[in-house]
């Protein structure tokens, strides 16, 4: 397996579906059991095209709906890595919704999805590192650590006490005193 390290640009993933009836809630709006589909295939696309292993998902931090997506619209997602750690990758996804007759598009929600590569016995293998390039990639790099902190300490897995990025931005250190 190559361990290079790769450009977040890389794991770029877009997808588009247009809604269907099937795919609505009686409001005729899009279930948001369906988005959350796509969105868990677009984020393993785009962990497998970073690591180019088979990936499982570990998480899905807050999913808050900001704004159904109509039926006869489409959903655009995109799926990006911000980080990668030791075997896991956190993956920022962005969904609009698209009217293409009156050719708009608005913001529908945005959530962040831990994978977790697997090598042939499905146990977790390590991934290359990422390269963040652009301003907003650097400050998703750098928050992705903390958010790694909080979503391992509300499963149970990290004591608070080794959250140091995650305390220092509630705790003031004895410096800031
Ligand atoms: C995800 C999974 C492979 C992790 O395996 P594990 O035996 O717990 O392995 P580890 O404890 O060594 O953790 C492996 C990585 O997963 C990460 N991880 C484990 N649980 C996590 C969680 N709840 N949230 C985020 N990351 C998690 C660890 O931090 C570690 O990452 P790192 O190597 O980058 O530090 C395993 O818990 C699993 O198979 N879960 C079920 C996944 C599933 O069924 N997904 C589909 C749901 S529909």
């Amino acid at each position: 397996m190559n361990m290079d390290a790769k450009k977040a640009s890389e794991s770029l993933v877009v997808m588009n579906e247009l809604v269907l009836p099937n795919d609505t809630n009686t409001f005729e709006n899009l279930m948001g059991g369906r988005l959350m589909y796509w969105m868990d295939i677009a984020g393993a696309m785009s962990a497998a095209r970073h690591c180019n292993s088979p990936c499982m998902t570990a998480s899905v931090d807050n999913l808050s709906f900001k704004n159904p997506i109509k039926i006869g619209n489409i959903v655009h997602i995109e799926a990006k890595l911000t980080r990668a750690f030791n075997t896991s990758m956190e993956i920022n996804i962005k969904v609009w919704g698209e009217d293409s007759l009156h050719q708009y598009r608005y913001e529908s929600n945005e959530a962040y999805f831990t994978f977790v590569a697997l090598d042939p016995n499905n146990r977790p293998r390590k991934v290359p590192q990422v390269i963040a390039e652009t301003p907003e990639e650097q400050e998703q790099y750098v928050g992705a650590l903390r958010r790694r902190q909080l979503r391992l300490i509300l499963a149970g897995k990290m004591s608070p006490d080794d959250a140091t990025e995650l305390r220092a931005l509630f705790v003031p250190s004895k410096e800031n005193l």
